[in-house]
């Protein structure tokens, strides 16, 4: 028996490197590495929204003619040369230590400096080297043992609308939540199911153009009405087998800063012009209308009353989810808890650009009763570092696309893995992550390293 690897400063860094590599829209991006003293191995990359929240941390791009001027030279020298020299023969363990390093550096409050997407590679790729270090998987160095795993309900976006596709429309995604399965991998089951009879439904009704596929891997159809796309999920779910409001949950991220019409102080919803009042009433028309769970980013990004003012209306049985709202941001967060703005929040990690505010945010939102939703971007890559932060830390939900593209399966198929490897030790969250039962533990190993 030899002395435990900490013993040995194993957990060092050793290195710290970076390049550019493409997203899932052929856009660069950044990776970087870590490798640590014992040999541990960690690689991460940073993914690109396309439909931003104003308030997001920055992306550091080159400008300029070369990738039409979305180049990440500039974040990539950042990494080896400003943050590489300080985060070497640092303990890898100890990342929130790391992560306010990297803010101390960037020295901006949105992480202009060095950008966002080359911390947020660094900080991940910190994480997943200690955890490789320690030879256990991430979501378990993240959520510690000791306390059942849960596999998440996915929220797979089928039908792509708004700036994720050419179509007409106005909200941005539909979603399916296989909610009644016993299983993560039957609930992906069913979703595929659903997934491909929807393309039957679709080339039927619209054509084979329909079924060309948007950003997150959902189709695209030549629709103008967001009406249209809830009817085909409905058709689509039943005509698999299954009955809507069942086994299958429908929901929405509306993006609605996008279809806000600054200057009209209006949205633009299936052409025509609603006021805040009208667009609320609108959801009030569609949760009764259809079995929707969630409806994310409901109002435009500055405008907490109307969130709060819907949530206050159907709060009890639709979760309303801040993505735009909040941006990971603990900040926006708590105003957003002051003011009952929503129920749910939504936790990309690459919108604040550190692991350890993730996490902060991500329970900070859940002590307040909130749901939580681990989300990707529409930009993404092959990294699954999203599936083991919504099992490490129990969310009850992901939400990563359809169930189609590679970037978008190597989620679901890490979390089929993770699930396989824990057997009998995780549960799939299911209808029980909706009514909040999912319990909530607190994150140990890294934020207490
Ligand atoms: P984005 O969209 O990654 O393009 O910002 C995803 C979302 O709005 O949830
Ligand atoms: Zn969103």
């Amino acid at each position: 028996m030899g002395l435990p690897a900490e013993l040995y400063g194993d957990f060092v860094i050793e290195d710290v490197r970076a390049r550019m590599i493409l997203d899932s829209r052929g856009n660069p991006t950044v990776e970087a590495e870590v490798v640590t003293r014992g040999g541990g191995f960690g690689r991460a990359a940073a993914p690109a929204g396309a439909s931003k929240g104003s308030h997001e941390a920055l992306e550091l791009r080159d400008g300029g003619k070369a990738f039409k001027g979305k180049g990440v030279s500039r974040a990539v020298y950042n990494i080896n040369s400003v943050i590489a020299p300080r985060l070497r023969g640092l303990d890898s363990r100890h990342q929130r230590l790391i992560d306010s390093l990297m803010c101390q550096l960037d020295g901006t409050p949105n992480k202009s400096r060095l950008g966002a997407n080359a911390i947020v590679a660094v900080s991940l790729a910190v994480a997943k080297a200690a955890a490789d270090t320690a030879s256990v998987p991430l979501y378990e160095y993240i959520g510690g043992v000791g306390g059942t795993f849960i596999l998440p309900v996915p929220l797979l976006n089928i039908i792509n609308g708004g700036a994720h596709a050419g179509n007409e429309l106005s909200f941005q995604e539909f979603m399916i939540m296989p909610v009644g399965a016993d299983t993560f991998s039957d609930a992906i089951r069913i979703a595929v199911e659903v997934y491909h009879t929807l393309k039957g439904v679709l080339k039927e009704k619209y054509g084979a153009m329909a079924v060309n596929v948007g950003d997150e891997g959902g189709y695209a159809p030549p629709m103008k009405k967001n009406r249209e796309a809830l009817d085909a999920l409905i058709k689509a779910i039943s005509k698999a087998g299954y009955t809507p409001g069942q086994e299958v949950l429908l929901a929405l991220d509306a993006a609605a800063s996008h279809f806000y019409d600054k200057s009209r102080n209006a949205y633009i919803v299936d052409g025509g012009q609603l006021s805040r009042e009208e667009l609320l009433e609108y959801y009030m028309r569609l949760v009764d209308e259809y079995p929707i769970a969630s409806i994310e980013d409901p109002f435009y990004e500055e405008d907490f009353e109307a969130h709060a003012e819907l949530t206050s209306r159907i709060g009890n049985r639709v979760a309303v989810v801040g993505d735009d709202l909040y941006v990971t941001n603990l900040e926006r967060l708590r105003k957003g808890v002051e003011m009952r703005a929503t129920n749910a929040a939504l936790l990309k990690v690459n919108q604040i650009g550190t692991l350890t505010e993730a996490m902060d945010y991500a329970r900070a939102a859940a002590a307040s009763g909130m749901k939580v939703i681990v989300s990707h971007r529409s930009g993404e890559t092959e990294d699954t570092a999203i599936a083991h932060i919504a099992v490490g830390m129990r969310t009850g939900f992901i939400k990563t696309g359809a169930p189609a593209r590679g970037e978008r399966t190597a989620k679901y198929n890490e979390l089929l893995r993770i699930e396989e490897e824990l057997a009998g030790d995780a549960v799939y969250a299911g209808r029980l992550a909706l009514r909040g039962l999912i319990y909530f533990y607190t994150a140990r190993g890294i934020l207490q390293a």
